[in-house]
């Protein structure tokens, strides 16, 4: 068989972002910035650090800004040209090599609804899956780390973490035994189950190397969980025909989903980020003496 690199990668951005309004009522949650780039954003070039550069973006209704925020500006790029701001128009170019196609989901029934729309882009190719709302630290290497492992065992790679079985609801979980350092053998999924029925703590969060032969499934399976069509669920009927694997990932991780969480990504990035830095440090330090009294 030829051998099939990841080259592609899924970005569902059809969610409604409830949890963000009315800040979400008109735009896209996806491009909420997060210092001075939108979420969306981040999770493209973490991909594209592994070397994809072909993205398929699921959107619905009120997303049209992420198209824009991907395309050329032209009257924009005049203007910083004429204006000699050199460096933000390197900035905004830096990603103008890559590809983007939209698919719309006409009806949010759910994450394995949204990804069964990209099969036409993806054929029999596997597939990286970045939900956006997972912000990983850009100085991790974790989608580098399944893309190898993927390399290595040809089957599918979730990323798995451990997190509190008080927060284990807000998550599709693994049952799986240790094969190697960081990488389990899956052998049961659930999606969002109870703290008393999960099968284990460790959650899958949102990276995923899919294989082709998920797409067949998805179109043929029943609402689960919440009444959508349950990514988790169709990898549980996958694992009834080949071996999955977890990938578990110990480095900082952001559920920028989440106000608190977006809040905490805001400020650990802004503190990685030297032109404001040095001045959000000092406040920080002012804050937290502030709250001691
Ligand atoms: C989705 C998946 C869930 C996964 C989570 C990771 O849930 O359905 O299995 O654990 O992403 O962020 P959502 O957060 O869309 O409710």
């Amino acid at each position: 068989m030829k051998e099939k690199v990841v080259r592609k990668a899924i970005l569902p951005a059809g969610g409604l972002g409830t949890r963000f309004l009315p800040a979400t009522k008109a735009s896209p949650k996806e491009m909420l910035p997060i210092v001075d780039k939108p979420m969306i954003q981040y999770a493209v070039e973490e991909a594209q650090a592994c070397g994809i550069e072909e993205f398929i973006v699921i959107t619905g209704k009120h997303k049209r800004a992420i198209e824009d925020h991907f395309d050329a500006a032209f009257k924009l790029e005049e203007s910083l040209k004429k204006s000699g701001k050199k460096k933000l128009l390197e900035e905004i170019n830096r990603l103008s090599h890559l590809n983007f196609a939209y698919i719309r989901q006409r009806e949010a029934l759910g994450l394995g609804h949204a990804i069964s729309r990209a099969r036409p882009f993806i054929k029999d190719e596997p597939v990286a899956v970045l939900l956006s709302d997972d912000i990983i630290d850009p100085d991790d290497t974790l989608l580098k780390d399944m893309i190898h492992l993927y390399e290595e065992c040809k089957a599918p790679v979730l990323a798995i973490e451990k997190v509190p079985m008080s927060d284990i609801s807000r998550y599709g979980v693994i049952a799986g035994t240790l094969e190697k350092e960081n990488v389990y053998r899956i052998h049961d999924l659930v999606e969002k189950p109870s703290p008393e029925s999960a099968p284990s703590d460790m959650a899958i969060i949102g990276r995923y190397i899919l294989t082709p032969d998920i797409f067949e499934i998805l179109e043929n399976l029943a609402p689960g969980k919440g009444g959508e069509i349950q990514l988790t669920d169709a990898l549980a009927g996958l694992l009834k025909r080949r071996t999955l694997y977890g990938y578990l990932f110990t480095g900082k991780r952001y559920d920028a989903g989440d106000k608190v969480g977006y809040l905490k990504a805001t400020v650990d990035l802004a503190l990685k980020n030297p032109e404001v830095s040095g001045p959000l440090k000092e406040y920080i330090i002012a804050v937290a003496e502030r709250l001691k009294h």
